[in-house]
This record gives C-alpha cells, structure tokens and sequence, in this order.
C-alpha cells in the first residue's frame, strides 16, 4: 500500500503531522511519523513562550529536538509561531506600546536567526483576526494597527529563505466575516507589497458532514491574491470521513494549496483528544478517515 506521504508528493503536496517533544520517546507515534509524514509543526515548542521565556534569552532545546529528529528522518519543518495574542513571553506581559512592538520584533530576530535557513515556512503571525472580520483585540494589536505588517517585514529580512504565512481558524468558509477580513488584509499587502507568501488555515472542524460552504472557494481565491495555501491544523470531530475526503479533495483541486497537516496522529496527541478526530486511533491503527485521505490525495 501507499501512504500519506507518497500520495501527497504524486501531486507535489507534502502531508504533515504536528508533534511535541512528549512523543519524541513515544515508539507508537514515532513509527507512524515516520512512515506517513513528510512535514512536521512543534505542537508548542516554537511558540513565543517557549522559545523566549526571559527577555533577550532564547531557549531552542525542545524545538531543535523536534526539528532534528524530523530532518533526521526525511522530512521537512514548518515554524509555528511568531506572533500570536496567546502563548506569550510572561515578560511581554507587563509591555505596552513601542517597548512591546519592540519585543516583538527582537522575538522575531532571534528566533528567525536561529532557524535561518532551515525550515520551510514560518506561521508569522497566528490568529490575529476577531469573527465579525476587524482584528482581534490583543496588546500587539493594541501597538498599533501596523503590528502585522511590521511582523512580516522583519520576518522578510531576518530569513529571506523562508516562507512567510499568516495562520488563523475560522476562514475556511468563504462567506464568513472573518475570512473576508483575512482575505481583505492580503489582498491589501500584495498590493503594497508588504511581503507575504502563504495563508494557513487551521481547519479544525466540528460536527456534520459537509465542509463550510464553498471551502474550495475560499483556498482558491485566497490563491488568486498570489499566496499559497496550506491546511495547517486539521482535525475533525469524530473524524467525519467525508469531510475529512472534501476538505482533501478541496486542497487537491487547488494548484497553490501545497499541503496538509493535521494537529496530531492518534487521537491520543490531540488538544482535542475527547472528540476523537485524527486519522489513527488509540492503538496506532488507521481509522477510515484515513483512507478516506489517502484515497482522495
Ligand atoms: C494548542 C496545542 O495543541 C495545545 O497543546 C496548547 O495547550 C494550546 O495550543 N491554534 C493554534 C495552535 O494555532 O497553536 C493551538 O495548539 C491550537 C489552536
């Protein structure tokens, strides 16, 4: 039989898991990682928090852990994330203004200058968009409405190898205020050439059977802007084996949508573990959402 891997990369598309440094000593996961993947995301280990814990020192041990055993093993690194109202350095805690908006791009540097040249797209900034479409009230946002902006330009020059991506949740339907916002806000930095080279969406699901309408829609005309499009994120509850073939099919009928990650491989790994909604169960096996996939890869 094939695999997920060997599927996606028929058409020139990776397929990626996310891991923490946990399953680094996790044989289970390790074994299907290995197999099926060819992308990795750090569940938390490149988050600000954990890569800055104290102003100006840097700790890369987990996600240099996490990045070699994924290059050791064929595959490639996606950087998660830079900027983000979550997951914070305590220390940005108690910044405001331009002492923040500098921590931030003095975050962005370090961390960028340690992985320059290595990985394969960082997710600049992360959920920066509130539901209705304006941006999300944050302390970042509150630096100012350039904040974004400021994050790609300094990500441009700290790693000019390295492709730049905003990443959020809830833009996968196309009539749904929020991706009309994410949709509005790169569309205006293409054309004042703020650089920006891809869109992650989350693609975290819940219930049903059928996809946010006209998903297809929203990975397309987010293309047309001239990004790439990746789903960054997936899992669905109860592993839904048709939305898990549309959503896979949606990427598939869409040039620039260049891979798939689901948050996970066992229902075990995931935040959302209760609802069961990975490809593999409990014990390693693949559930028929799997090859509901791999079938539409
Ligand atoms: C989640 C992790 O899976 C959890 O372990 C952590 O406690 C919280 O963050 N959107 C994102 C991810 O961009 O970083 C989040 O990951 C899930 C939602």
């Amino acid at each position: 039989g094939t695999t997920l891997k060997a599927a996606a990369e028929r058409s020139g598309r990776y397929f990626g898991a996310a891991m923490g440094a946990d399953r680094l000593s996790d044989s289970g996961f390790l074994t299907i990682a290995n197999r099926e993947f060819d992308m990795m995301t750090a569940v938390n280990e490149m988050k600000p928090d954990a890569t800055e814990p104290q102003r100006g020192q840097f700790n890369f041990t987990n996600g240099d852990r996490i990045y070699n055993w994924a290059v050791q093993h064929g595959m490639r690194v996606r950087g998660h994330t830079l900027a983000w109202h979550a997951q914070q350095p305590w220390f940005w805690g108690s910044l405001s203004g331009s002492a923040l908006r500098q921590a931030m791009i003095d975050h962005i540097n370090g961390v960028m200058g340690h992985y320059k040249g290595k990985l394969a797209y960082w997710d600049v900034v992360n959920e920066a968009f509130a539901e209705d479409g304006s941006r999300r009230n944050s302390n970042l946002q509150q630096t100012g409405n350039d904040w974004i902006e400021v994050a790609f330009r300094t990500a441009r020059n700290a790693d000019p190898s390295v492709k730049l991506c905003y990443n959020d949740y809830n833009i996968e339907n196309w009539s749904y205020g929020k991706t009309q916002g994410v949709y509005r806000m790169i569309q205006d930095f293409k054309s004042r050439g703020v650089p920006i080279d891809c869109v992650g969406l989350q693609t975290h699901f819940t219930g049903g059977s059928s996809l946010p309408s006209n998903f297809q829609t929203t990975l397309s005309s987010f293309a047309a802007l001239g990004v790439d499009v990746a789903l960054t994120e997936v899992d669905v509850t109860n592993s839904s084996t048709t939305q898990y073939a549309g959503l896979t099919q949606a990427c598939m009928n869409v040039p620039r949508c260049v891979g798939i990650t689901t948050w996970g491989i066992r229902d075990s790994d995931s935040w959302r573990g209760s609802e069961n909604p990975l490809l593999f169960d409990r014990n390693s096996n693949p559930k028929p959402a799997y090859t509901s996939v791999l079938n539409a890869l």
